[in-house]
């Protein structure tokens, strides 16, 4: 019997409908649409409004659009990983909260905290599971609300972030295609340039933490961007190159939408044309997990059976990965 690999068999997303524009942030922090767009390329984010609403609650809608696209019975979900930074609550599991909104009461469910990286670990996770040929149905939800973390008064992160969520199915394969090579990486001593300050175990919530404005992205963007442009167009280049595949036969690059900057970076490294590489930081910015997920939704159309896809993501910890994906269906028109 040839070997199991977990393919991607549908797509799912949600985006909030508030749409806060680089206008708005002129009127909120010394900044300008021109400066945003030509250190970012960022020209709106979405941002979700309403008492009581967490990152589940995009999670849920994204899940909710996936199991109608593939026509999935909720009873059937094996397993749900959300991978997030922002969860409803420290406790219980985000994907718990996810799991029992949409009625996959046969599954069990827990969340993944990789930062920007998360989506990638958690694919590469759930993709494990399938290769064992234990789990048949595994949904993996990427959602951050990263606007409950971020600082409306700091210019040099409010600019960039944004909410928003996506998720996949991953089903067992025998054909080749789905996840077929992965690299990833953490280190952290780098986060010193990109952490949380305050409401973990080390500096519980107080209330000098709030005045001092610990709970909001602390983030050295020049240093982090250093390390992104290296790292992410590295690990992409390490992944093609061990599965001997030039930019030729690579159809999508699917990168975190942290700064075009970076995406492009990652993109003359693969020797990879513009138009292969999926965008869409202009109208999200960077909603951390949600990216990838957002951005396969949105080039799902143009897929076709058998393209190699590169995912590729970098972030706080520091995290960082690229996966090799062969893509199993062709998009609907
Ligand atoms: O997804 C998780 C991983 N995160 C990333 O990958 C983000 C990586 N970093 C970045 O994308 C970029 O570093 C930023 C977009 C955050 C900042 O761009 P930059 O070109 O690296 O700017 P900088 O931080 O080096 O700051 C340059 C100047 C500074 O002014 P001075 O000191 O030169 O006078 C900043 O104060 O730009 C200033 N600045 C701004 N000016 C107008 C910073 N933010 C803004 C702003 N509007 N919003």
């Amino acid at each position: 019997m040839s070997k199991i690999t977990a393919a991607i068999t549908g797509v799912g997303a949600y985006v909030p409908d508030y749409i806060l524009s680089n206008a708005e942030l002129e009127k909120m922090v010394d900044t300008t649409d021109e400066w945003i767009i030509s250190r970012t390329g960022i020209k709106e984010r979405r941002i979700l409004k309403g008492e009581g609403k967490g990152t589940s609650h995009m999670g849920v809608e994204a899940v909710c659009q996936l199991l109608a696209k593939t026509q999935t019975d909720p009873k059937d979900i094996d397993l749900i990983i959300c991978a997030t930074t922002t969860p409803d609550f420290v406790f219980p599991a985000t994907a718990n909260l996810i799991a029992h909104e949409v009625g996959a009461t046969r599954s069990f469910s827990y969340d993944m905290q990789a930062a920007c990286s998360g989506f990638l670990y958690a694919m590469v996770v759930g993709a494990q599971f399938i290769e064992t040929g234990k789990y048949r149905k595994i949904i993996v939800v990427g959602a951050d609300k990263m606007s409950s973390i971020i600082d409306y008064q700091d210019r040099a992160t409010c600019i960039i972030f944004g909410d928003g969520a996506g998720a996949i199915l991953l089903e067992p394969n025998q054909e080749g295609f789905g996840v077929i090579d992965s690299i990833l990486h953490s280190d952290g001593g780098g986060a010193i340039h990109l952490h949380q300050k305050a409401g973990g175990s080390r500096r519980p919530p107080s209330l000098e933490t709030v005045q001092n404005r610990e709970h909001y992205v602390y983030q050295e963007g020049a240093a982090v961007f250093k390390h992104a442009v290296v790292n992410m167009a590295e690990v992409s280049r390490a992944v093609m190159d061990r599965n001997h595949l030039s930019g030729d036969l690579v159809d999508w690059l699917v990168p975190h939408q942290a700064n075009k900057r970076i995406i492009d970076a990652t993109a003359q490294k693969m020797e990879l044309a513009e138009e292969k590489v999926m965008l869409n930081i202009h109208r999200y910015g960077n909603t951390t997990n949600g990216t990838l997920p957002l951005c396969l939704a949105d080039y799902e159309s143009q897929l076709r059976r058998g393209q190699n896809l590169i995912f590729a993501a970098f972030g706080g910890g520091f995290t960082w990965g690229a996966v090799y994906v062969r893509w199993a269906y062709n998009g609907q028109p």
